[in-house]
């Protein structure tokens, strides 16, 4: 077995591994940002770690089982190296830390610290704290209990993380809401991640504006329910709402492409989908979840939204943005949801036509309402519906993606391709475009014709890379993709 490359000399290791949403992936970077000035330096395997840092998802059950699976794995490895005289501290974050707090030292002893998503801006703090509780065990005596902090503190975190972002991509995640009113009776969100808070609009602009020195050139906004931001404005006194925000983020010279995720429909204002209209910045694709087509389910996971809310919520989107590219959520065999419930799903995506989705099959959360409604749906019918849905979804991701070949697309370079001499990078619509190009159009945006689709992207050649003009894009007239708009056109010049 080959040796886990150490950390940087004098540095103590830090791995961390991440499970669940994009918001995971923020907060993990911003506590890994938070270790360094401590002497951490991250490492690419638990082996090489003086402390394992994992940032868990409680969404549905399937996720959280996966955390305990982890930790016994880890346990194993904390022994043999403690055997051979090294010693590795774990610590779990996010919301399985939240939601069963003590219960998971209990169940897990070898854990040292348990911080819920809201307190992970003390993590330093905690960590030093459990060092010494360890250096001043006689050695060989049992682990100490493990340190927990799974409050709702009053402080912001935001303010107590360190302000400049140590951004290394050319796109990055930017968290400007968190936290959930709503409700849905099949979420643990607003019980794990807390009450709907959204960040000061200046303290994102000053974000930003760091992501963007450090090289970023594509910024996604984060929230659970991101569109209902209304956060203190940059200009005076009042509101900012995310639309406002947007417009804001446009100005930012070096930033070339917004996006934000995730959205609720109620919370799709006009001012928004006129932002689609109106900022070439922001990307011509919404991820919206529906959850379900039929009206008596969304009214039982208390959605606070019909169907038709929802259909018309897309129509007037395309109507501002004929282009837009929509993806969204389903949850399958949610309690009491008979065949015309599940037809109704279905229906619902062959009128909306999807650029993709994720789709999931009920999974009961404890302490949330349907947990304990009645009508559970049993197991292989769930398994059934998820596979008529999964089959319609994928086909009209195929189709998607079939309907660009030939088409002129604006390619953001933002990573290294595993073959030599080539770039990855997305299209508007978030697709991924593998192309032969050279290393300095990193972090650059190309016109890009796309020649063919894989089975999750696309491949592209540099539109000024061929001696000969290419033919002019020619799209099936029953494109899921219509015509670039004139200000995609320009941007593509
Ligand atoms: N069971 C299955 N899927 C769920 N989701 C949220 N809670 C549950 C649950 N209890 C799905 C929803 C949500 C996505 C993030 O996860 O579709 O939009
Ligand atoms: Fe969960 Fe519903 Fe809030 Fe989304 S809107 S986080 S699904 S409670």
């Amino acid at each position: 077995m080959s040796r886990p490359a150490p950390p940087e000399s004098g540095r103590r290791g830090l791995y961390v591994r991440t499970w669940g949403c994009q918001m995971n992936v923020y907060d993990s970077e911003r506590m890994a940002e938070s270790l360094i000035p401590h002497g951490y330096a991250p490492v690419d395997s638990p082996e090489a770690a003086a402390l394992v840092l994992l940032n868990t998802c409680h969404i549905r059950e399937k996720a959280a089982e996966k955390v305990y699976s982890e930790i016994g794995r880890l346990a194993k490895l904390r022994r043999q190296r403690q055997a051979a005289g090294e010693d590795m501290m774990i610590a779990v974050v996010g919301c399985v830390a939240q939601a069963e707090g003590q219960e998971m030292l209990a169940r897990a002893p070898a854990v040292d610290i348990v911080l819920g998503p809201q307190t992970y801006h003390r993590l330093p703090e905690m960590v030093a704290r459990a060092r010494r509780d360890r250096d001043a065990r006689p050695a060989g005596a049992a682990a100490g209990a493990g340190l927990i902090d799974t409050d709702f503190p009053a402080e912001d975190k935001f303010d107590a993380l360190p302000a400049a972002r140590q951004a290394s991509g050319v796109t990055a995640f930017l968290t400007i809401q968190e936290g959930c009113d709503k409700f849905c009776t099949f979420c643990v969100v607003p019980y794990t991640r807390g009450a709907e808070a959204s960040r000061p609009a200046a303290a994102v602009l000053a974000e930003a504006r760091d992501l963007v020195a450090a090289g970023v050139r594509e910024i996604t906004l984060l929230g659970q329910n991101v569109n209902a931001y209304h956060g203190a404005a940059a200009d005076g006194g009042g509101v900012w709402s995310l639309a406002r925000l947007v417009r804001g983020l446009a100005r930012i010279e070096g930033l070339d492409r917004i996006r934000y995720t995730t959205s609720h429909p109620r919370d799709m204002s006009d001012e928004l989908i006129l932002c689609h209209k109106e900022e070439t910045k922001l990307m011509p694709y919404l991820h919206l979840p529906v959850q379900s087509g039929s009206d008596t389910i969304l009214k039982a996971m208390n959605r606070r939204h019909s169907r038709d809310d929802y259909l018309r919520v897309i129509e007037r989107l395309r109507q501002a943005r004929p282009d837009m590219a929509l993806t969204s959520d389903f949850i399958v065999g949610f309690p009491g949801e008979s065949e015309d419930d599940f037809a109704a799903t279905l229906d619902l995506v062959e009128r909306v036509g999807f650029a993709g989705a994720f789709s999931f099959k009920y999974s009961p959360r404890p302490g949330t309402p349907a947990a304990i409604a009645r009508g559970q749906v049993a197991e292989p019918v769930k398994d059934e519906r998820l596979a008529r849905l999964q089959a319609l979804l994928h086909r009209q991701e195929q189709d998607f993606n079939a309907a660009t070949v030939g088409r002129t697309v604006a390619v953001l370079f933002d990573r290294v391709g595993r073959h030599a001499g080539q770039l990855v990078g997305r299209s508007p619509w978030l697709q991924p475009v593998h192309v032969t190009a050279p290393h300095n159009r990193l972090g650059g945006t190309a016109s890009v014709v796309i020649t063919d689709r894989t089975s999750h992207g696309l491949i592209g050649r540099l539109r000024r890379a061929v001696a000969v003009p290419a033919s002019p894009a020619v799209s099936p007239s029953s494109s899921p993709v219509p015509s670039p708009t004139p200000a995609q056109e320009a941007a593509l010049e």
